[in-house]
């Protein structure tokens, strides 16, 4: 009796954390015996692809936000900030305050794990049922086209959630990089987290309030050179959702894009930049005045591409719906119904990444 409650338990998802995923071949050591072969399980269907010549819209730039204006209260600043997230969901912050050497230790942490020998690196493997560690995520069929990517993915705040199993703790300073990296970005998110609050009506405290300690997870994507980039997706599209997400791209080369009124734009990088989105979270707080956008990564012949995603969210038993000072039944009707967190992520984890199909569920 007791092992069919707990499967029963198990197959809707519950005990299960946030979600699972089918293990899946590391596409960086395939390329290691073959560098040219683009294998079928890669090879996007034809409306899928990437149209990678398209520089058309190469004029049109992700909005940057000068953090150091926002710590003085400029306004012309918050203003920029509000209009890049209702009309983008998507800015560049510089003066951010984190360190140059931590992002450069953080980024050379990451490369130094990816380097490693693949049977060094599946000492931090994921398990099928798990979605911390190093291998992929979003796996939900053997059909699937897969992403040209790996990655490693670990919680970090609150410090509970931390799994050192999946933390490659005897590379010499990668603990170290990931914690001072996380702290400070921690930091900086709780400045966004305070000017976001007030652009939704509340006071500075009014997200920490409502949502409890966030957490934060990061997924260092790990993008191979592939010789035929205009078949494959370095990473399929999506929105996040987070609250928010702090990227840290590769300084020179191209890759994210995200798609800006029906159009795909390159967010060319800006050195010791972090590139900011609006997670779901955030748009259904805001009842959908901030978006959080669907965004893709491609990948490129010349060179490896490394990001590092640092996904800012509530507490897992936190309610998400339309903030009060969000809703006017008049002009501002409640667009998302309330969800707990957890519920959330979960639908999320068990669905390929496809765009916003997984916020449908929320829309009201
Ligand atoms: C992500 C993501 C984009 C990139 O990890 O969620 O969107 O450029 N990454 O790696
Ligand atoms: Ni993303």
């Amino acid at each position: 009796m007791k092992l069919k409650v707990e499967k029963a338990s198990v197959e809707k998802g519950e005990g299960l954390g946030w979600g699972k995923s089918l293990l899946v071949p590391s596409i960086q050591e395939i390329l290691k015996n073959d560098s040219q072969s683009v294998p079928e399980r890669y090879i996007q269907e034809l409306k899928d692809r990437p149209l990678i010549s398209q520089n058309l819209f190469d004029s049109l730039q992700v909005p940057v936000i000068d953090f150091s204006m926002l710590a003085q209260k400029d306004a012309n600043e918050i203003r920029k900030l509000d209009l890049a997230c209702k009309e983008w969901g998507f800015f560049q912050i510089i003066n951010h305050g984190v360190r140059e050497e931590i992002m450069v230790n953080m980024k050379a942490a990451m490369a130094a794990f990816f380097e490693l020998p693949f049977q060094e690196k599946s000492k931090c493997a994921k398990a099928a049922n798990e979605i911390q560690g190093y291998g992929q995520n979003f796996v939900v069929s053997e059909n699937q086209k897969l992403d040209w990517c790996d990655m490693m993915f670990l919680k970090t705040f609150p410090h509970e959630t931390r799994k050192f199993n999946f933390w490659p703790l005897t590379l010499p300073g990668f603990k170290e990089a990931v914690e001072e990296y996380s702290t400070e970005i921690r930091k900086v998110s709780n400045k966004i987290d305070a000017n976001l609050s007030v652009l939704m009506g509340m006071d500075e405290n009014g997200l920490k309030r409502k949502l409890g300690e966030f957490q934060q997870g990061i997924r260092m994507n790990y993008y191979p050179k592939c010789s035929r980039p205009d078949l494959v997706l370095g990473i399929s599209p999506h929105s996040d959702g987070s609250l928010f997400t702090l990227l840290l791209q590769d300084d020179e080369i191209n890759g994210l894009q995200i798609k800006h009124k029906e159009v795909w734009i390159d967010a060319k990088p800006i050195p010791n930049s972090l590139v900011v989105n609006i997670g779901d979270a955030i748009e259904i707080l805001s009842n959908g005045m901030y978006k959080s956008i669907e965004h893709r990564a491609i990948s490129n012949e010349k060179k490896p591409r490394m990001s590092i995603a640092t996904f800012v969210m509530p507490g897992d038993e936190v309610q998400i719906g339309p903030l009060d000072s969000m809703v006017n039944e008049k002009h501002l009707p409640r667009s998302y119904r309330n969800i707990k967190y957890i519920d959330y992520i979960r639908q999320k984890f068990a669905m390929k990444m496809q765009g916003k199909a997984h916020t449908a569920s929320v829309k009201l």
